[in-house]
């Protein structure tokens, strides 16, 4: 028999190495309380290091809107990035979903903060809660010990010196014993199946919460990008500001956003038309309640100022790209990622504005979180990566 006493972060472990055997024994109570597995003896220092010190590998996708966590190459986490804190004391009451649903709702003791704005931290204490709190949330089995954490985390290409520290030191504070970090047009490449090594072009537009990013990419490089703050939540913002305006009807947030993903639009003429929207909410002078039926023809025209800025960023973004890898990229088309690709009609009406084919990437709002997923398991491979 062979005793080894382990002391661990919270735990005074003696480990038996017993016929072949290894149990967990706490000798003040003389009880044998965890019976670990069968093992062979010469495995037994190489066993009990990897039980008490491994080393968890995720990949986080951190948005203004959404957080996503992959790990063992699936999707474990997928939650709205906000959090619930006690207003007093700042403690978290609430994270993801939960949160979303108190978001507008509420009470004097209760706050609900997105830690992301404009896709940079906007609250360091928030969102290194947040981070915490989701990987918290990763389905795990024996959760005896906290791993060690080798995380690859998505920023915006657009980011600066102070932004990007501000994602290593909140992931660090989580947890994170090496960070290694990716830029989201290039994991959204990676996501979509694109080879990003290759010396060939390839254009892609992410339009997610709080960023619009375009970016093209040629042997494992950003050639060019173009990074604007106007995002999904501001055509969110757009449908609450006209809601108000035109149908004297006060709307949160959340109801503008399922305005966007019901009757949301780019075009005034779609060939697969949805069924107007009926909204509910106060009247903005009497405060009574009343019902407006929206249409997609009307949410068009109201967010058709932001859509044209995002219009205007990528023919920038065209407009700085090389010649040989512009023809490249009027080859295969532009990629079109994140939740923002979703809007009815977008695809169309920028092919038909820029003369060039629009494709959505398939699924979208997860082709950045498959990226990084995937750079995570080829962290020595790609150099792109910053650390
Ligand atoms: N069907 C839809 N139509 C239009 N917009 C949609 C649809 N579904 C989701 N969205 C919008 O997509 C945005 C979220 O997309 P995504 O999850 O890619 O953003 P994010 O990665 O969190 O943000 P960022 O990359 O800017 O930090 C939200 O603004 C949401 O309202
Ligand atoms: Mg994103």
């Amino acid at each position: 028999m062979q005793i080894k006493t382990l002391i661990t972060e919270n735990y005074f472990f003696h480990l038996l190495h017993l016929e072949n055997s290894l149990f967990s024994c706490n000798f003040a109570t003389r009880k044998i309380f965890l019976f670990l597995h069968p093992i062979k003896s010469t495995k037994f220092n190489s066993y009990t290091m990897g039980l008490f010190s491994f080393t968890q590998e995720i990949a986080i996708d951190l948005g203004t809107a959404n957080t996503i966590i992959i790990y063992n190459g699936k999707i474990a986490v997928d939650e709205p990035s906000v959090v619930a804190l006690d207003r007093r004391t700042d403690k978290l009451i609430a994270i993801g979903e939960k949160a979303r649903q108190m978001q507008g709702k509420e009470n004097e003791g209760i706050k609900t903060v997105r830690p992301l704005r404009d896709g940079v931290i906007a609250d360091f204490y928030a969102a290194e809660l947040m981070i915490r709190g989701m990987i918290k949330m990763i389905p795990q089995k024996n959760r005896l010990f906290s791993p060690q954490l080798k995380m690859v985390v998505c920023i915006p290409s657009g980011s600066t010196e102070v932004e990007i520290r501000a994602v290593r030191d909140s992931s660090e504070h989580a947890g994170g014993r090496e960070v290694y970090m990716i830029y989201e047009p290039m994991a959204a490449a990676i996501g979509i199946g694109i080879d990003v090594e290759a010396p060939t072009g390839c254009m892609i537009v992410d339009i997610g919460g709080g960023t619009t990013e375009i970016a093209v990419i040629s042997l494992g490089g950003i050639v060019s990008n173009k990074s604007i703050r106007i995002a999904g939540d501001d055509l969110t913002s757009d449908i609450v500001e006209y809601m108000g305006r035109m149908h004297n009807i006060k709307v949160g947030e959340r109801t503008a956003e399922l305005i966007k993903i019901n009757v949301g639009a780019a075009l005034t003429e779609l060939e697969d038309a949805p069924e107007d929207y009926v909204v509910r909410g106060p009247n903005r002078m009497t405060a009574l309640p009343m019902e407006v039926p929206v249409s997609y023809q009307e949410i068009a025209h109201c967010l058709e100022k932001s859509i044209s800025k995002m219009e205007a960023a990528i023919l920038a973004a065209m407009e700085q790209t090389p010649p040989e890898l512009y023809a490249d990229i009027v080859k295969q088309g532009v990629y079109l990622a994140g939740g923002g690709a979703l809007l009815r009609g977008l695809d169309k009406r920028l092919t038909e504005k820029l003369n060039i084919l629009f494709r959505i990437a398939d699924d979208p709002l997860h082709a950045v979180a498959r990226g990084t997923g995937i750079a995570l398991k080829n962290i020595d491979k790609f150099s792109f990566l910053l650390r």
